[in-house]
């Protein structure tokens, strides 16, 4: 099928690189030149495993253009797949959204064929009844229906998301559904050679597809991403109960996920979430609850207690070294997780800033982020590109993102190059052989150093809202 895709982030340009894989003709669309002529080049805005080499294969089925009219004219289906970031209030900035989706109408008018406007942006439930209802205002409404089709990739895997998705979800019409059915025919079925690098799950013969009207569609891409936001916030609140009374946060979320009810995955305690969907869209779903007369208050919640978790590191590195002025401290990954130089609500920005007020020097390392954190963070970190350097003579070492590299050091190097082999795991990562020949501090995780409950009190508080420092 013939295939326009407007916005070329995660969600854009894995959409449109995975149709192209899969023998769909499509043209990918960005307002940014100088990101499409890199794209055309061969060169990806950003890092994300396999995609490079599955465009490799998709290149004769792609094209890459700044012109929407052009793209949209010769498709069956365009997807919107436009960013939504978060107003101050909560609410999202929908302005690159509209303007997008008002321009895809216009383009359609001159088209002969009937065509399908697919939704992929979160947006508020009743947006793409909303563009539907401007379809049928600007006369199209026989020849393009609207749709809207959640995505649920994450970053660091979003090629194997969309190749093996758990499900895909429509809301529409029936042309609308009809179309999209056609369109993921063969992820569906399962029906195409899986690359090289991404093997099929074993389990993987047939992909659920729900066909359902557009409201739901879109409330269940915020209740998705709002219920793992809670379990989060739940297994991190248990971690907190934890430290307090001697309990292992570990034991406690293997026993509980092996209820089915429950679910194993999503309880790893630490600093909370980040990135460019939970922050973004719990607090979107909350306005949205909140504008329509409800006061989500379990949302409330899983929010501040996110919010606050960020800061555990910092009340954990100061119990230990009781003032942190001048003393250097390693912070280790600045991504909001492994496999993204993603930088969107990372909690290493807050934990930084946090160091830096109490007068500490700052040395940070990660493998693939630190020029996307250089535009974020001030002149006086020190951003290493070697993880020696940030790890040398440092008091104490902050683990804030998991990266592999991190969790197998030798306890005797680190012994040997640290002042004080000190770590403080905001993850809850490092093996028990790296944890028993170092110092350690885990969220929730190590009895013999739980907390004095004199001293539970106390805590840090410091600006809830995501802060740039520069
Ligand atoms: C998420 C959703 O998983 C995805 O379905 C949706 O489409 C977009 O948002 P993503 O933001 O890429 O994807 O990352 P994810 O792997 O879900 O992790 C989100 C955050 O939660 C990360 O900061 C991660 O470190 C944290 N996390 C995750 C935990 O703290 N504990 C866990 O058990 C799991």
């Amino acid at each position: 099928m013939r295939v326009a895709v407007i916005g070329t982030g995660y969600v854009g340009l894995t959409t449109g690189v995975s149709l192209a894989f899969l023998g769909h003709q499509v043209t990918c669309v960005d307002v940014n030149e100088s990101k499409i002529n890199q794209l055309k080049s061969g060169i990806l805005p950003f890092y994300e495993p396999l995609l490079k080499e599955i465009l490799a294969v998709a290149q004769p089925n792609i094209a890459f253009s700044v012109s929407l009219p052009d793209a949209v004219q010769h498709a069956d289906l365009v997807f919107l797949a436009v960013g939504t970031p978060a107003n101050p209030d909560g609410s999202p900035h929908l302005g690159d959204f509209f303007s997008a989706a008002h321009q895809t109408i216009q383009s359609l008018r001159n088209k002969e064929t009937p065509a399908v406007l697919v939704n992929k942006s979160t947006v508020p439930v009743g947006t793409s009844d909303q563009i539907q209802e401007w379809v049928e205002q600007s006369g199209l409404g026989l020849k393009v229906s609207v749709a809207s089709n959640p995505e649920f990739l994450r970053q660091g895997r979003a090629v194997l998301d969309t190749l093996y998705p758990d499900r895909i979800v429509v809301g529409g019409d029936e042309p609308a559904v009809e179309a999209l059915r056609q369109l993921y025919a063969d992820i569906i079925g399962q029906r195409f050679a899986e690359p090289a690098g991404a093997p099929r799950p074993s389990h993987l013969h047939e992909v659920p597809f729900l066909a359902v009207d557009r409201r739901s569609a879109e409330i269940s891409k915020y209740a998705a991403n709002a219920f793992l936001a809670m379990k989060i916030s739940f297994i991190n609140e248990i971690a907190n109960v934890c430290d307090r009374v001697g309990a292992n946060v570990h034991h406690a979320a293997q026993i509980i996920g092996l209820d089915p009810r429950i679910g194993s995955s999503f309880l790893q305690a630490g600093i909370g979430y980040g990135g460019s969907c939970f922050p973004k869209d719990t607090r979107a779903l909350q306005y949205i609850a909140e504008t329509s007369g409800y006061d989500f208050k379990l949302l409330s919640a899983v929010i501040e207690v996110n919010n606050a978790q960020k800061f555990i590191l910092l009340d954990k590195v100061r119990a230990e070294l009781r003032h942190l002025r001048g003393k250097k401290i390693a912070v280790l990954g600045l991504s909001f997780k492994p496999q993204t130089d993603d930088m969107r609500e990372a909690p290493s920005i807050p934990v930084i800033q946090g160091l830096l007020a109490e007068g500490a020097e700052v040395y940070a390392h990660d493998p693939i982020a630190l020029d996307n954190a250089r535009k974020l963070l001030p002149p006086s970190v020190h951003l290493e590109s070697r993880l020696h350097d940030a790890l040398e003579d440092a008091e104490a070492a902050l683990l804030v993102t998991d990266w592999p590299e991190y969790l197998n050091l030798d306890p005797e190097y680190i012994r040997q190059i640290m002042r004080r082999p000190l770590w403080i795991d905001g993850r809850n990562a490092l093996g028990p052989a790296v944890r028993s020949g170092i110092e350690y501090r885990g969220i929730g995780v190590d009895a013999a150093h739980f907390a004095d409950p004199a001293q539970n009190k106390k805590e840090t508080h410091y600006e809830t809202e995501p802060q740039y420092l520069v």
